[in-house]
């Protein structure tokens, strides 16, 4: 059975690994363009109702069924309804985040690979166009991507082996702070850009008739990425937190902490691409495309100043997605200790090697492999819309109805009251019950259906 678990230290090493989980590319890169894409301020008030209504208690949900158990989410189920299906809940939650993984280190890699650029050569198209090649050149050249996946997938796996204190809790204590400092850093450069005015706005001046039923569900989907729920990594890391620690308040920061690096994200981004006069709603190439465009362009005027951010920007971006990406693989390799009885050195090797050949072919799928279609999807595409539509949004969903329709209430009410010592818990309970039972359930399943539909 299980070895003698770790903790992390306190209510702070918590909430600041869990924000590390949260805080990645879905605030940096996801976040900015789906406001570009959905119609900047009306998408951000749709988010954070989103994030407060609906991930919050979601997120609650999946600590309780860890901080309970302390154990991973395959133990985790074993203990709390044994010898019954829910062992497969537990299962499916440890191979969505590793497929997730998978390719979220191939983008992991890309990141790095711009850093390298922006530290060696810098930015210098004189238009996006030329930007948009050099990006479409790199992604689809089978060598670079693949080197920078290796180191990316690599860093993880040196955190992770050395343990949830030593490793993870470490990692995530020094980094995100410094994370916070740099993109407060970006978002001042940015704002203060000659031009940046209007992407200020644009940010704070809704446009209610931008609010559709498809902006909902968007918003619903990315507070879903964004606090990496439905996946076991919440659970996994709630399961490193000590009994007496209060699941609410851990929460409450969490939430707080993503929410307000996504904005300070979204000021960061937007007064830069309104000041080098794009159009916001640049999709998904925003991060690798229109901010290096952006960074060649402002490079004409203080030169090294731009250098300075885009390296800055850069440095965010790779951090950001290591502290993600060591959650995720964290699940994998909780698994294999607890359930399979594997040192967490062997663990950690496994499962860089799945990792490894799953990212690999994802990476391939831009170039060499490019024919290759699942379902008519590239690999990439296909492991990306498995698991953000379809396995993220069905854990979420399977995880609620544990908590809220399994679960003894007696039981979830200790843990969300801290065994009814919590004043504020307590006069909160019902309403968290409520949105757990039927609200989280029913968004959830419209949040599915937006996507299947699609
Ligand atoms: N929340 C992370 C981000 O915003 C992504 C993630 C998803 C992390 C699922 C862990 C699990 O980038």
């Amino acid at each position: 059975m299980a070895a003698k678990r770790e903790h992390f230290g306190g209510r702070t090493a918590a909430i600041l690994a869990l924000a590390g989980s949260a805080i990645g590319l879905g605030n940096i890169w996801r976040f900015p363009y789906m406001v570009g894409q959905t119609g900047g301020a009306a998408f951000i008030i749709i988010y954070l109702a989103a994030c407060l209504l609906l991930s919050l208690p979601i997120f609650l949900a999946e600590a309780i069924i860890g901080h309970r158990t302390h154990a991973g989410t395959f133990g985790a189920m074993e203990q709390l309804a044994p010898g019954t299906r829910w062992k497969w809940l537990g299962l499916l939650t440890v191979l969505s985040p590793l497929i997730i993984l998978s390719y979220y280190s191939v983008v992991g890699g890309w990141s790095i690979g711009y850093l390298w650029q922006s530290v060696t050569a810098g930015f210098h198209a004189s238009d996006i166009g030329t930007v948009s090649s050099a990006y479409a050149k790199f992604i689809s050249s089978p060598g670079l991507p693949l080197l920078f996946h290796t180191l990316f997938l690599l860093g993880c796996a040196v955190i992770v082996s050395a343990g949830v204190k030593s490793g993870i809790e470490k990692f995530n204590k020094i980094t995100m702070p410094l994370l916070f400092v740099l993109i407060v850093v970006i978002m001042v450069y940015s704002i203060s850009l000659p031009g940046a005015a209007p992407g200020v706005s644009y940010l704070l001046k809704p446009d209610f008739s931008k609010i559709t039923p498809s902006a909902v569900a968007a918003a619903m989907g990315q507070s879903f990425f964004s606090l990496s729920l439905g996946v076991g990594t919440i659970l996994t890391y709630a399961s490193y937190i000590r009994k007496d620690e209060n699941i609410l308040a851990t929460g409450l920061g969490t939430v707080g902490f993503d929410l307000l690096f996504a904005l300070i994200a979204g000021f960061a981004i937007m007064p830069a691409v309104f000041a080098a006069g794009i159009e916001p709603g640049a999709g998904p190439g925003l991060i690798f495309e229109t901010l290096p465009y952006i960074f060649a362009k402002m490079g004409t005027s203080v030169p090294w100043l731009s250098a300075v951010v885009a390296v800055l920007f850069f440095v965010t971006i790779v951090f950001a997605a290591f502290t993600s990406a060591i959650s995720m693989y964290e699940v994998g390799v909780a698994y294999l200790v607890e359930q399979r009885g594997l040192s967490r050195h062997k663990a950690t090797v496994l499962i860089f090697l799945g990792c490894w050949i799953l990212g690999a072919l994802c990476s391939l799928s831009f170039g060499p492999l490019a024919e290759t279609k699942l379902f008519g999807l590239s690999i990439f595409s296909f492991c990306d819309m498995l698991t953000s539509n379809f396995l993220m949004t069905f854990g979420g969903l399977l995880f609620v109805l544990f908590v809220g329709w399994k679960m003894d209430k007696s039981v979830v009410r200790d843990e969300f009251t801290s065994g009814g010592t919590a004043r504020f818990n307590c006069a909160v309970f019902d309403a968290f019950w409520f949105l757990l039972r039927y609200v989280a359930p029913i968004a959830i399943v419209v949040i599915f259906l937006t996507n299947f539909l699609a």
